[in-house]
């Protein structure tokens, strides 16, 4: 952890203040290039859309993975070429895929509506998203795969979208599917290549993208995968939290303390929704000591400053110091910032980045007139 740097960030910008290392993210997405030679690694804009990450990783070469027309808008203004770019999402309008396929990005279709009007618009690159009905072991607001999930099209559903794409005289250019976050195994990516890899060629598709979400190394990914995919057959990988979750830190005071057991900090569910959505568990680091604390028989927990009892970023802290202690929540540059709200008020914190030995912001804090600046 990079601590001088992160108390002198604190200083800097204030806090609540998100801080991503550029080079340890730009580190993470190498190993996945290294251990996939030739394939497109498409961030996962979703995961972290820093704009100061997505320029360095562009610049290294990488491609994204986004969401929507607003995503695919950051990921352009990054100055990435649409060749790199693979846009997702259930539920895109009429407009929102036209528009995307419009930028040479490949527009992946989730259902056969979508469909329809990626056929029948502009010329474009086209991939089918499915839902490969393979169940992974992970938290379940986390599995994007099972055949009831809301993602991608039916198995059942490919004949009939691929008699579409003939009819109106189109190819598909990749077949995917991503099956969920935090998977552990390995094997369960084989499976979803063996399978995936298996409709390209009925379909007629040069390229597979088998999504995101390994928890494991880059190479034991590649190991698992590579046996199941035909030499010429081109892979899109769309890791997203296993290049940036390490790489992030968020930064928070103790704002108050309640001799009850809680240390009130300046950042909550607000800036950091994982710990209350998920019950993810992350490492809680004393950057600088605050006051002394009261006596408390039992655990202290770590609470946000917001109206709900589920705002809590980490329950049984193990050095827990009183009210100015900067405190660092590590594994916290995956779905933090990304997720942040204005709910009860709040303005979005500050994002700054290191690179080198150097700290910059990346965006400043939300101020109350950026808040009020749509007010009708
Ligand atoms: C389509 C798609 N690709 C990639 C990802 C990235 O997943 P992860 O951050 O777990 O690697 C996601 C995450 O939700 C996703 O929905």
């Amino acid at each position: 952890m990079p601590r001088e740097l992160l108390i002198e960030a604190a200083e800097r910008w204030g806090t609540p203040l998100y801080v991503t290392d550029l080079d340890a993210a730009a580190a993470a997405a190498h190993a996945w290039r290294s251990a996939l030679p030739g394939a497109l690694v498409a961030y996962a804009v979703k995961a972290n859309p820093d704009p100061a990450l997505l320029r360095r990783l562009v610049i290294e070469g990488f491609g994204f993975e986004v969401v929507g027309p607003v995503e695919l808008a950051l990921a352009l203004r990054a100055g990435c070429p649409p060749e790199r770019v693979v846009v997702n999402g259930v539920g895109q309008t009429d407009a929102d895929l036209a528009d995307g396929l419009a930028t040479g990005a490949l527009v992946n279709a989730e259902t056969l509506g979508a469909l329809d009007v990626l056929v029948h618009a502009g010329p474009g690159r086209i991939g089918l998203r499915l839902n490969p009905g393979l169940e992974a072991d992970t938290h379940p607001y986390l599995a994007t795969g099972a055949a009831d999930a809301k993602f991608g099209l039916a198995l059942d559903e490919l004949p009939v979208a691929m008699d579409m794409v003939k009819r109106a005289g189109r190819a598909v250019a990749s077949i995917g599917a991503h099956i969920g976050s935090e998977i552990d195994d390995p094997q369960s990516f084989g499976r979803l290549a063996t399978l995936i890899s298996s409709l390209a060629q009925e379909t007629g598709a040069t390229q597979v993208d088998l999504g995101g979400g390994f928890a494991g190394s880059p190479a034991a990914w590649a190991a698992a995968v590579r046996p199941h995919l035909p030499e010429a057959m081109r892979l899109i990988v769309e890791p997203g939290r296993s290049i940036v979750r390490d790489a992030g830190w968020l930064l928070t005071r103790v704002a108050r303390v309640q001799a009850r057991g809680h240390l009130i900090a300046d950042a909550g569910m607000t800036e950091f929704l994982r710990p209350m959505l998920y019950g993810s568990r992350h490492a809680v680091t004393v950057l600088t000591p605050g006051t002394d604390l009261p006596p408390h028989e039992g655990d202290w927990t770590l609470s946000g400053p917001i109206c709900e009892s589920g705002d809590v970023l980490s329950r049984h802290v193990e050095e827990p110091s009183g009210e100015g202690a900067l405190i660092a929540i590590g594994q916290a540059g995956a779905y933090g910032l990304a997720m942040a709200s204005t709910y009860n008020g709040r303005l979005r914190a500050a994002q700054a980045v290191i690179e080198g030995e150097t700290l910059r912001l990346s965006r400043r804090r939300e101020t109350l007139e950026d808040l009020v600046a749509r007010d009708a």
